[in-house]
Parts: C-alpha cells; sequence; structure tokens
C-alpha cells in the first residue's frame, strides 16, 4: 500500500489515505459521500481515485464548514501541525484576507485541484440533519466527522439508508483513541456475523 500525501492540511494520516485511495480504485463506485470533510484532505484522495476511474463518478462531501478560522484557529498546536501536510500553500490557507471559515479553506482545495471540481459537491450542514435532499443513492462511504458513538452511529445509519447493495463504508479514527468508533464498529461486526 503506497501513502499518499496531498499539500492539504487536515487529519486523516498518508497510511489512511493511501487505503482510501486503493479500496476506491478497487471498488469502482460510481457515487460517495464523506461525512466530516474538514479542508478536503481526504477528499482531495477520493476525488482523485474516482478521477483516475473516470466516468462521471461523484463525491458528497458533507461537513458543518462553519468553524471560524482566524488569528487564535491558526496559531493553535494542533492546527499549526496540520498546517504542515500543506507545505508551500500554507499561506494559502492562512490567508485571513481571503478566508474565514473551514469551508473557505475546502474551496481552496477545490481550486487547488481541477479533479475536484470535476466531481466533488460541499453540502454544508449538520449531519444530524437532512443532508442528503437529492435523494442520492451511495456505493461507498467515509465516516469522519464527530466521533462519539452517537454520532458515528448516527452517520453510518443515516448513509445506510441511501446504501445501494454491496456498499462500502470506511471509518476513519478505529483506534483506543476514539473508543466511539470502536464500539460502533465492534457492533456493527457483530450484528454481520
Ligand atoms: C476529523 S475532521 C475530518 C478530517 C478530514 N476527513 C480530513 O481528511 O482532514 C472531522 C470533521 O467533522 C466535522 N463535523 C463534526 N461534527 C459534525 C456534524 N454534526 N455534522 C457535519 N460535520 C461534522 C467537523 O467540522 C470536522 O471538519
Amino acid at each position: 500500500m503506497q501513502e499518499m500525501s496531498p499539500t492539504v492540511p487536515g487529519f486523516t494520516n498518508p497510511k489512511v489515505l493511501g487505503l482510501l485511495y486503493s479500496v476506491v480504485v478497487q471498488f469502482q463506485p460510481k457515487t460517495c459521500v464523506e461525512i466530516g470533510s474538514f479542508m478536503g484532505r481526504s477528499a482531495s484522495v477520493i476525488s482523485l481515485a474516482l478521477a483516475a476511474l473516470g466516468g462521471g463518478r461523484r463525491l458528497i462531501c458533507v461537513d458543518l464548514f462553519d468553524t471560524k478560522v482566524d488569528q487564535n484557529f491558526v496559531q493553535l498546536p494542533l492546527i499549526r501541525e496540520i498546517m504542515k501536510y500543506a507545505e508551500s500553500s500554507k499561506g494559502q490557507y492562512c490567508d485571513l484576507t481571503r478566508i474565514s471559515t473551514i469551508g473557505d479553506c475546502f474551496d481552496l482545495t477545490t481550486e487547488r485541484f481541477p479533479h475536484m471540481l470535476e466531481n466533488v459537491t460541499k453540502i454544508q450542514c449538520d449531519s444530524a440533519s437532512d443532508w442528503n435532499s437529492g435523494r442520492d443513492t451511495f456505493d461507498f462511504s467515509y465516516i469522519d466527522g464527530d466521533h462519539t458513538y452517537e454520532a458515528v452511529k448516527r452517520d453510518a445509519l443515516s448513509v445506510m439508508r441511501y446504501a445501494n447493495a454491496g456498499h462500502c463504508m470506511v471509518f476513519d479514527d478505529y483506534s483506543t483513541q476514539f473508543p466511539g468508533v470502536v464500539r460502533f464498529v465492534e457492533e456493527l461486526k457483530s450484528h454481520q456475523a
């Protein structure tokens, strides 16, 4: 598995991004949804895989997108850390004359990667509400929003309502750091057993 690290700030690590790319290329989904897109790091990789496959594939990105990006935000140690991923584009993500929300950062990522302009739709929405007003159905999903058990369960079940047969669902952060993700994934596995 090849690690991938697009020059986009964010949380999905290069190993998981490499995995996501391979799974999408192998699975060949027509329609995908990502819950929790932040500045578009994982979305840029899913989108790249869809572009490589060709044939009018689509990715819907759902996030609150309204988190304020200001001087305090960009100085937070965690944000400074993830900004390093942007390399020479870091200045663009921290340009507060242009950027005021996470959604603005996502738009910047979309503009930087032409394949995203082709196949990504941004939905600014709480995933607890009706994020799928177009009633799309999905072949693939990446669940990376709020990591509490209740929210992971809610997000996964809401995607399942619109899942096509053979749907592939990927969860980020299945680790002891995020017990809510582990608890839900284990529950899901025991139901499928
Ligand atoms: C871990 S980050 C996503 C990281 C992203 N996938 C990446 O590769 O950088 C989690 C995201 O979930 C979003 N989020 C949290 N609660 C949400 C909710 N109720 N509805 C929609 N998005 C939510 C946050 O705004 C944040 O951008």
